[in-house]
């Protein structure tokens, strides 16, 4: 075993986890920058909600030979997308923030745009086009988070990894449609 001593004497531990005890899962050992993390987290909460509001649309909009089998795949997304948003605001709550839910500039907060597309095939690529964005987006918090957060990154690593299946899904799609 490698001399690596464990990072802080247990009596310490112990009397730092009893002060502050209102302050729940954020611990002095805490080493993110809270108010930012939970500034960008909002931000991917309202990625989230507008993500679920497009692909509704797109789910009651799909019309066409080869909508039904589009139009379950859009609600499966907007279904995945909600538990996104539930995950990312009962992580805010832990970290002792607000998650934003307010209607009211949603859409700035976003990365995510809300496009409504005319067609199937414009529905499927601005879908494409938002999940992309947002794996760009996510891929930045979990550099960002690093080891400050690492509960927030994993969050973020999960969600990261079905936007990309998501994202996957929408070019198969596209590729069945031509
Ligand atoms: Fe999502
Ligand atoms: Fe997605």
């Amino acid at each position: 075993m490698a001399d690596k001593p464990f990072l802080t004497d247990i009596k310490t531990l112990r009397e730092r986890a009893r002060k502050h005890i209102e302050r729940g899962a954020v611990t002095e050992g805490y080493t993110a920058d809270r108010e930012t993390v939970i500034k960008l987290l909002n931000e991917a909460l309202a990625t989230e909600l507008v993500c679920v509001l497009r692909y509704k649309r797109h789910y009651f909009m799909a019309t066409g030979i080869n909508a039904e089998g589009v139009a379950a795949e859009f609600l499966e997304h907007a279904t995945d997308e909600q538990g996104h948003a539930d995950q990312i605001a009962a992580r805010i709550v832990q970290l002792a923030g607000a998650p934003n839910f307010n209607p009211e500039g949603l859409l700035t907060r976003s990365h995510a745009e809300y496009v409504e597309g005319d067609t199937l095939t414009d529905m499927i690529k601005e879908d494409l086009v938002a999940e992309r964005i947002a794996i760009d987006s996510y891929r930045e918090m979990v550099r960002y988070f690093g080891n400050d957060d690492p509960t927030s990154r994993r969050m973020i690593e999960g969600i990261l990894a079905v936007e990309e299946e998501h994202a996957d899904d929408l070019v198969n799609l596209l590729g069945e449609l031509k």
